[in-house]
Formats: C-alpha cells, sequence, structure tokens
C-alpha cells in the first residue's frame, strides 16, 4: 500500500472511530495536514451528526466550511470532545512531533483542551526516539536570531523555514540533527526560551490514541 492509502485507511478508521460516540452537543476538533485533509473530506460524508468543529488553521477551517461543516471559534465552546490530527513523529509513549505543517500552535491549544487526541499516522511516522524529522519552532519575528543561537547552545541547527508565515503571523524555525531522548524535559526547556512561543513537541499533551495505518490493516495504539 502506498503512503495516500494508508494515510486514507487511517482517516476512515478515525471517523469509525468517533462515529459511535458522537452526541448532539459534541465539538471536534480538527488538525492541519494531508492526513488531517483526509479525515475533513470522510467527516463530510456524516456531517448530518455534526454538531461543531473547531479548527487548527486556516486552511482546514476553509476545508471544513467547503464541505459545509460547522466551524466554531474555540473561545465560544466549552469543551472539545476529540481532537484528530496527524503527526510528523510519534513514539511508542504516543508522544509526538508536529508541525511540518507550520499549524503546531494552534494544534497544540486545541490537543490541550480535547478531551480525547487520537492520532492517525502512516506506519512511517512511529520511531523509537523522536528526532529524526527537524523539531519545527514557532518563533515571534523580531526573536528569530536569538532563539537560533540558543537552540545551537541545545545541541541543535537551527534552520528559518524560508517564505513561511503562521496564521499567527510568526516565523518557524526547524531543528536538525537533534535527537530528543527526553521530550518533556525538551519541550519545557525549548518553550522557555524568550521569544519562543511554541514548539512541536507533544509531550505535555501527547496523543491519547494512535491509529497507526499499516500494510497489515490499522492498529490501535494506547500509551506504553
Ligand atoms: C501540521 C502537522 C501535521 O499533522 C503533520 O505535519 C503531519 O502532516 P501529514 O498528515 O501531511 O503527514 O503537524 O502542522
Amino acid at each position: 500500500m502506498s503512503q495516500d492509502q494508508l494515510k486514507q485507511a487511517v482517516a476512515l478508521a478515525a471517523l469509525e472511530y468517533i462515529r459511535p460516540l458522537l452526541e448532539n452537543d459534541s465539538v471536534i476538533g480538527i488538525g492541519t495536514g494531508s492526513t488531517a485533509n483526509l479525515f475533513i473530506d470522510a467527516l463530510a460524508s456524516i456531517k448530518g451528526l455534526v454538531n461543531a468543529t473547531v479548527a487548527s488553521s486556516e486552511a482546514s477551517a476553509s476545508r471544513l466550511k467547503n464541505h459545509g461543516i460547522p466551524v466554531y471559534d474555540l473561545n465560544t465552546v466549552n469543551q472539545v470532545d476529540f481532537y484528530i490530527d496527524g503527526a510528523d513523529e510519534s513514539n511508542a509513549a504516543l508522544q509526538l512531533i508536529k508541525g511540518g505543517g507550520a499549524a503546531l500552535t494552534r494544534e497544540k491549544i486545541v490537543a490541550a483542551v480535547a478531551a480525547r487526541f487520537i492520532c492517525i499516522a502512516d506506519e512511517s511516522k512511529l520511531v523509537h526516539t523522536l528526532g529524526q524529522f527537524p523539531l519545527p519552532v514557532e518563533v515571534i519575528p523580531m526573536a528569530r536570531s536569538h532563539v537560533a543561537r540558543e537552540l545551537v547552545k541545545l545541541g541543535g541547527d537551527p534552520i528559518y523555514r524560508e517564505g513561511v508565515v503562521t496564521d499567527n503571523g510568526n516565523v518557524i524555525l526547524d531543528i536538525y540533527n537533534f535527537p530528543i531522548p527526553q521530550p518533556l524535559a525538551m519541550e519545557q526547556k525549548i518553550n522557555n526560551i524568550t521569544g519562543v512561543v511554541t514548539n512541536g513537541l507533544f509531550a505535555l499533551r501527547p496523543a491519547d490514541v494512535l491509529l497507526l495505518g499499516t500494510a497489515s490493516g490499522v492498529r490501535t495504539l494506547t500509551a506504553e
């Protein structure tokens, strides 16, 4: 199976996962990226059952609206029951690297509010140690050089993602050559650098469930 077929399989598996749990007042958090896009398209097939969504990016909000699915501002809902999103990497504890699509801050906010975070990914995303994928860091533009120097002190090679401005008006530094054996401590350490909005480690708030697309079917993983 191709990577796209595995992404399609996990998008459908996420739909089947939440469908029996949906209630009249349910709010669904929607992630960003190609796997999340496939989930949005699948969700459109049951849009009559969808009370409300909140989106982690302008791109996902407009894809939802194009399907006629209601999208709300996070501040106007009382709860988020499920958050469905992809990832760039996951370890066995379901700690993630996210932000390949530059939406990490809003993704982290929606994940923080969500009662249940269901991550959907193809099997290439499961790793032993996080950090083969460059770790995205969202930075206030004027702090870019300062933050880059601090990230070098932590042992990484930060590279400015040219031409990318986040939905929040900020820039992205991607940290290369940066294995992360202790994601919890590193998430906090990077967030403590002045000028950092947040980084793409989801260790303080990992996923609750990982639906992993494999050649032999979709596996349902919970944290080890
Ligand atoms: C966007 C993200 C995405 O979830 C991550 O990049 C995975 O994307 P894809 O589903 O396209 O592989 O964090 O900021």
